[in-house]
């Protein structure tokens, strides 16, 4: 056992996994050898941070998070870089976004700088994982749960916070080619004052429902519309969304129903260092159709951690379909996926600060 400068215990795992095929790695199928964990209760706060071999937990059945999952998550990303630093892509906006979570369920907010620092010492331990093949990387999932045995409806006393890893390929099995996209007309995702904007287990459990039914239908994901008037764009099913019309660059506004995507936000400053016209608004499925019709939609793409940049070659809504770009990649989602991938390996000037280096 040895401890290291941020009081997180180091336990090695006796025996290492053999690691996967690099170029059959799919998403979130394979997860190294060690994890980080850390527990919090009202008494000691947080405490017990761990640097332990991958593995099970212990949960008492009446865990709180089986129940009513208190549970909340995030998805970032380690790179190789070319001179075999490792590099994370701004880590602190998602331990910052997973504070704002936490705030909203109700469970403790984690000391950020701490963390920080423990999830650098869990990838540099785990480097020789981190896949070197173009469009793939060691994905991190920091995560918190509510463990405390009891079944009142309120706040736990006692959580785990961890934090596991995979190295993953492309989300879609489409890899960077353009998705087919189905726009959701029956369910709904999130209302105003509910938690669509924070990254919990349940928006993603109900989502499942359309998702299958849309993959059934052929589509790879779904498009969510607004809940009260149904016609307003929200998000992807795990990606935010961008448009090209007109020459400006359109995405729904955060306002309380979508996830405030930290994709979403490199690729409104990236466009904006380009010189290309941005805009936060509401847009309509009504006006994307008739900007398809009229040849004013030129791309349309998602933008997430795992998707990264996923342009969208159709849309089926109702009896409709949408094509955009005749079903091809447009050339601002090309440059995006291109250029975000380069700063993310170190190759590309960082005038933002995005980078932070693990070695
Ligand atoms: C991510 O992009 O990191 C996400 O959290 C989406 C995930 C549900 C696959």
């Amino acid at each position: 056992m040895l401890k290291n400068e941020l009081d997180v215990t180091l336990h090695r795992a006796e025996n290492l996994k053999e690691k996967p095929d690099q170029r059959q790695l799919g998403f979130g199928n394979y997860f190294t050898d060690h994890m980080l964990t850390m527990r919090w209760n009202k008494e000691q706060g947080w405490h017990d941070a761990k640097i332990e071999p991958y593995g099970n937990f212990s949960l008492d059945p009446a865990a709180m998070v089986l129940h009513y999952s208190q549970e909340i998550f995030e998805g970032l990303k380690a790179y190789c870089g070319a001179d075999d630093s490792v590099l994370l892509f701004r880590p602190m906006d998602n331990l910052n976004r997973f504070n704002d979570s936490a705030e909203r369920m109700c469970m403790p907010r984690i000391p950020t700088d701490k963390v920080l620092q423990a999830m650098k010492g869990l990838i540099y331990l785990e480097r020789d994982w981190i896949p070197q093949s173009q469009g793939a990387a060691l994905y991190i999932r920091p995560a918190m749960i509510a463990t405390e045995a009891a079944l009142g409806v309120r706040p736990a006393d006692e959580y785990i916070f961890f934090i596991i890893c995979s190295p993953v390929g492309a989300y879609y099995a489409e890899g960077f080619s353009p998705t087919r996209i189905y726009v959701e007309d029956e369910y709904v995702r999130a209302v105003q004052g509910g938690v669509g904007n924070v990254k919990t287990g349940g928006n993603y459990a109900a989502s499942i429902k359309a998702h299958t039914t849309s993959q059934q239908k052929g589509y790879t994901q779904v498009l969510w519309l607004d809940a009260v008037e149904r016609k307003y764009i929200e998000e992807v099913g795990t990606s935010n969304i961008f448009f090209m019309i007109n020459d400006e660059l359109v995405t729904p506004p955060l306002g309380g129903t979508i996830l405030p995507g930290i994709t979403r936000d490199t690729v409104l400053q990236l466009a904006a260092d380009w010189g290309i016209a941005t805009c936060e608004r509401r847009i309509t499925i009504d006006e994307v159709i008739a900007a398809a019709e009229d040849g004013s939609l030129t791309e349309a793409f998602g933008s997430g951690t795992a998707a990264v940049i996923s342009p969208i070659g159709e849309f089926g809504y109702k009896e409709n379909t949408i094509t955009v770009n005749k079903g091809k990649t447009g050339p601002l989602a090309q440059r995006l996926f291109d250029d975000i991938q380069c700063l993310q390996r170190g190759a590309a000037a960082d005038p933002h600060d995005w980078i932070v280096r693990v070695k």
